[in-house]
């Protein structure tokens, strides 16, 4: 079914075409939700931007809008506000007729898109030999919540894991090991991911000082680079070292991923190239080969250029972009591209995009979008450390919000006086700890910094992960006590009269507008926001009606208002890649 604000959107561009003539038939209408409920649920400006053109007071306009305007089956009387609004109020009888629909639609009325693409989704992308980081935490988590929110509203979405896997660390650490470590190079697991962390700081420094030492590096990037066996042999082992370490915190965390690193591109580096050259961009400069840029200079006002292959004969970072640009759209035909990372990137993006553009590479039906966050910080504002002041390890990270989440949980069983099997301690501490570390990313606007607090994200109230699984928990909570089969409700017509009813259900229907909206702003802490609210109505519509108690026919109608409340934070949370729990 149309999504309450589509179907709004067409009756108003009927009206607008009845009122103003056919060429209006296509005008947005310029609808939204209402910020104040006293003036009705929806509302429409489009009155304020039409009064110009049409050389006529805006409330006339928009008097004629409501005049024209056919929905007496959805809504009360449409009125006139202010300068100019068309204010819409929704029938409760429509509402129940929506509730009624829905209760049986597993999709909650959302319905798939009607243009469905092909997606990729570049995220998460940690380097190798590296440790994850929390900047790839971020990308990990944001950049799965738009996968599903896109995968369920229909969409072909390839998920791929950009790995950083070739290129000049590879030189050093290959070098540096050769002496610290031969048998790293030769035998699988000789090391772990911590210990290579470790040899790669060395190898770093090694490199930064020793001039031999350098030479040799880059010699041994070049042997690796031209398929040298016994270096892509080492390669191979101190990539399956680092990808079993990802592996884990990728299990944690549930995110499914293709990995595709930077070193499948490399048979198509020459190709960049020699496009490059047939769009007449390529420019030899000092040496190396270069796209000059438009809208970029350097502080004397000179042309900054974008180098793809460096004087020493090395490819780069964005030659590997342009490379695997050409690859998404030309093999894995991709009409929409999105690339999560941190904000830090953005010019690096905005740079090989305008190189790609300007090649003819990208087609006017593909659209290239650089998905950027802010930073993760402390609780004193900087860089996210740990005590000691080392980089924060993912995996302790995540196994400390689990720990803290089993102390709170055992905190309150305890007071509760509830006994409760280990596999259930555990398991709900896991759901609850990884869900609140998600949360707590996805609900900030992800264009900002956050900072990365257990307590507040473990806290049961507020706008967190447990508050909201807490919400979920409530109505299975009901179930049990009253013993309901949910699916055998009987057909008892919904009437909904009280306030708090009225006020769930208008917020239940919108639930598909902002998932739509979601998958364009690609803003997952839309959802949150709404979820989080949605709790809160819950919240409130359970603490003045009672359910089990109430006679007929409200007692199933507002079973049903509690069960679609249940599933639609089970399926909200579950685009944002969080699970729910029958008991907490
Ligand atoms: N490996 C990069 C990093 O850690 C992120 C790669 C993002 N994707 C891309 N196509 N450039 O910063």
């Amino acid at each position: 079914m149309a999504s309450i604000q589509e179907t709004l959107k067409q009756r108003f561009q009927t009206a607008l075409a009845s009122a103003f003539g056919a060429s209006y038939a296509e005008t947005d209408p310029i609808l939204g939700v209402s910020s104040n409920p006293k003036f009705g649920d929806y509302q429409a400006n489009v009155a304020l931007s039409l009064a110009k053109p049409l050389k006529q007071p805006p409330r006339e306009v928009a008097q004629a809008i409501a005049s024209a305007l056919v929905v007496d089956d959805l809504c009360e009387t449409p009125t006139v506000a202010g300068p100019g609004f068309v204010n819409l109020t929704l029938k409760p009888a429509y509402l129940a007729q929506w509730l009624t629909q829905v209760q049986s639609d597993p999709r909650l009325g959302i319905a798939p898109t009607a243009h469905p693409q092909r997606v990729v989704v570049d995220f998460s992308s940690p380097n190798i030999a590296k440790e994850m980081h929390v900047g790839h935490l971020r990308s990990t988590i944001i950049g799965d919540a738009i996968a599903r929110i896109l995968e369920f509203q229909g969409h072909d979405v390839l998920r791929l894991n950009h790995v950083g896997d070739w290129g000049t660390q590879f030189g050093m650490l290959i070098t540096y090991l050769r002496e610290a470590c031969p048998e790293a190079l030769t035998t699988s697991d000789a090391v772990d991911l911590g210990d290579l962390v470790v040899f790669y700081k060395k190898a770093k420094q090694r490199f930064d000082e020793d001039e031999a030492f350098k030479e040799t590096a880059r010699q041994a990037v070049v042997k690796l680079q031209s398929g040298d066996a016994e270096s892509l042999k080492a390669w191979g082992l101190l990539c399956d070292q680092s990808r079993r370490e990802f592996q884990v915190i990728y299990d944690w965390l549930d995110i499914e991923l293709t990995e595709r690193g930077e070193s499948f591109y490399n048979p198509y580096l020459a190709d960049v190239l020699t496009g490059l050259i047939e769009a007449q961009l390529l420019v030899e400069d000092a040496g190396a080969q270069c796209v000059f840029l438009e809208g970029y200079s350097n502080k004397a006002g000179d042309p900054m250029p974008l180098i793809v292959k460096k004087s020493d004969g090395a490819f780069n970072y964005a030659t590997t972009d342009l490379a695997a640009l050409r690859y998404r759209i030309g093999q894995d035909k991709a009409d929409r591209i999105l690339y999560v990372t941190d904000a830090g990137q953005a010019t690096h993006f905005a740079q090989f995009f305008q190189v790609a553009q300007r090649a003819g590479w990208v087609p006017d039906t593909v659209t290239l979008t650089h998905v950027p966050f802010g930073l993760v910080q402390g609780e004193d504002g900087k860089k996210l450390k740990t005590r000691s002041g080392e980089t924060v390890r993912l995996k302790d990270l995540l196994d400390e919000a689990i720990a803290r989440t089993r102390s709170d949980l055992q905190q309150r069983l305890q007071t509760e006086d509830r006994t409760e099997t280990e596999d259930f301690i555990e398991q709900t501490a896991r759901t609850v700890g990884l869900g609140a570390v998600k949360y707590a990313d996805l609900s900030q606007n992800r264009t900002s910094s956050y900072i990365f607090s257990y307590d507040k994200m473990l806290a049961l109230q507020g706008n967190t992960a447990p508050y909201l699984l807490y919400a979920y928990v409530r109505v299975q909570g009901i179930s049990r006590k009253g013993n309901i089969d949910f699916s055998a409700l009987g057909d008892t017509p919904l009437v909904l009269e009280e306030e708090t009813e009225l006020t769930l259900v208008k917020h239940l229907l919108q639930l598909a507008d902002v998932v739509e909206q979601v998958s364009q702003d690609l803003l997952p802490n839309r959802l949150c926001q709404y979820l989080f609210e949605l709790s809160q109505k819950f919240n409130q519509f359970y603490d003045r009606c009672p359910v089990l108690q109430a006679e007929e026919p409200q007692r199933t109608t507002r079973l049903v208002l509690s069960e679609t409340t249940a599933r639609s934070l089970k399926l909200g949370l579950s685009l944002l890649g969080i699970k729910t729990l029958e008991r907490m």
